[in-house]
């Protein structure tokens, strides 16, 4: 049978093609991908050569490849991973988010159920859901109120995905996850990014007061959910996904510090992130009654391991960081970290 994954080549892409190949041989995954920045095939290295994963670089956004895609491998199910996912950018350049998030999620929709795909997860986020005061929990039926163009964009995409399933009778399930951490995330987001700085002894920027709260889980049981949600989730219905792991940025910052001994005096507070969420947590209690699943690495664990992939593998945020990511780091942090 094939599946077939969207933005495999990204950082959660990647770690559930690998994720599928490993713990379900049978599947044949296609993966298609534009390559953004964002993604890369040096991720998915270990797989060279193995003739279930097939690569296809292309654009969601793309109708006719993705229907003759679809025809072509006789795709059964689809797991769309595929968006721009970072917030900040979002608020540089809202349009492109649009663009991918939103139109590339309806034609790849509108294609899954001209050619007869049998089930669709829709990857969506927790932050639809906007943001939280110092107690509670996200549900699934919290309200919907995302707040940066980013988190607009995906409400829109996965309340797109549910109207194909009241609508056309798509089988449809979203996923709402939190923050993920863990190998080959790219360096712009908070945990990679504060890594290699210190690696590097450079400043890290904290935004704000740094009590901002996330919800981390480790990717490798983010892609176990979704595996399970693929498997057993029932249409129409969105599960949230969560580690049971808030902190707050300046903890975890110093945590980081502390597992890569290096001095807090790396640490820079620097000017807050427009519109930026204060809290996020969710409440995962439907996904773990109804499906059974529930996280297997406990935060201390993961965010041990995934520091050591970091200074283990240099290599790989060398590359990534070099040329456009460059130009990107000095826009964004250009003027906030002095020195
Ligand atoms: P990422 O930015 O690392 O990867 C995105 C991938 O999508 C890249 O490989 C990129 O090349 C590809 N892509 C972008 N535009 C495309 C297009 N038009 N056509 C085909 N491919 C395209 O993102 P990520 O952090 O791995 O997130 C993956 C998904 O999970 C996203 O939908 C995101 O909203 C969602 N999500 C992420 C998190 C998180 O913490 N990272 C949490 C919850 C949900
Ligand atoms: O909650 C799920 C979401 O988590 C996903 O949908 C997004 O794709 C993913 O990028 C992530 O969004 P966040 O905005 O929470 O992640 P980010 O890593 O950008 O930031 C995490 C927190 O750290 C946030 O409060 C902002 C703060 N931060 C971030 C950066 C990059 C800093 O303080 N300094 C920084 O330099």
């Amino acid at each position: 049978m094939n599946v077939l994954v969207t933005g495999g080549c990204g950082f959660i892409g990647s770690n559930l093609v690998r994720h599928l190949r490993a713990e379900r041989p049978d599947l044949t995954v296609v993966n298609l991908d534009l390559l953004t920045y964002a993604g890369n095939l040096e991720n998915l290295r270990e797989l060279e050569g193995d003739p279930g994963h097939v690569f296809v670089r292309g654009d969601i956004g793309d109708r006719e490849l993705v229907e003759s895609l679809l025809e072509r491998h006789r795709i059964d199910s689809v797991l769309h991973l595929a968006a721009e996912s970072h917030v900040d950018r979002s608020i540089l350049g809202p349009e492109l988010f649009v663009r991918t998030n939103v139109l590339g999620t309806q034609i790849l929709l509108e294609a899954c159920y001209r050619k007869k795909v049998r089930r669709f997860v829709m990857v969506s986020t927790d932050e639809v859901y906007g943001s939280l005061g110092p107690t509670g929990a996200f549900t699934e039926t919290s309200p919907i109120q995302p707040s940066s163009p980013y988190s607009a964009s995906k409400a829109s995409s996965d309340l797109l995905a549910l109207a194909f399933h009241h609508t056309f009778g798509l089988d449809v399930v979203v996923t709402r996850c939190s923050n993920n951490y863990g190998p080959y995330q790219f360096p712009e987001k908070l945990i990679p990014l504060m890594v290699v700085n210190a690696l590097h002894d450079e400043a890290l920027p904290v935004y704000g007061d740094g009590g901002n709260v996330r919800d981390w889980l480790h990717v490798e049981d983010h892609c176990r959910a979704l595996v399970t949600v693929l498997e057993q989730g029932r249409a129409g219905e969105v599960y949230n996904i969560g580690g049971g792991a808030e902190q707050r940025n300046l903890d975890l910052v110093r945590m980081l510090l502390a597992t890569l001994r290096k001095p807090e005096s790396l640490i820079r507070f620097v000017q807050d992130r427009p519109g930026h969420d204060r809290r996020y947590a969710i409440d995962p209690a439907k996904i773990r009654t109804e499906l059974g699943w529930r996280p297997r690495r406990t935060f201390q664990q993961g965010l041990e391991a995934t520091v050591r992939w970091y200074v283990d593998n240099p290599d790989w945020w060398k590359h990534v960081k070099s040329g456009a990511y460059r130009q990107y780091y000095e826009t964004q942090y250009r003027g906030r970290l002095g020195g």
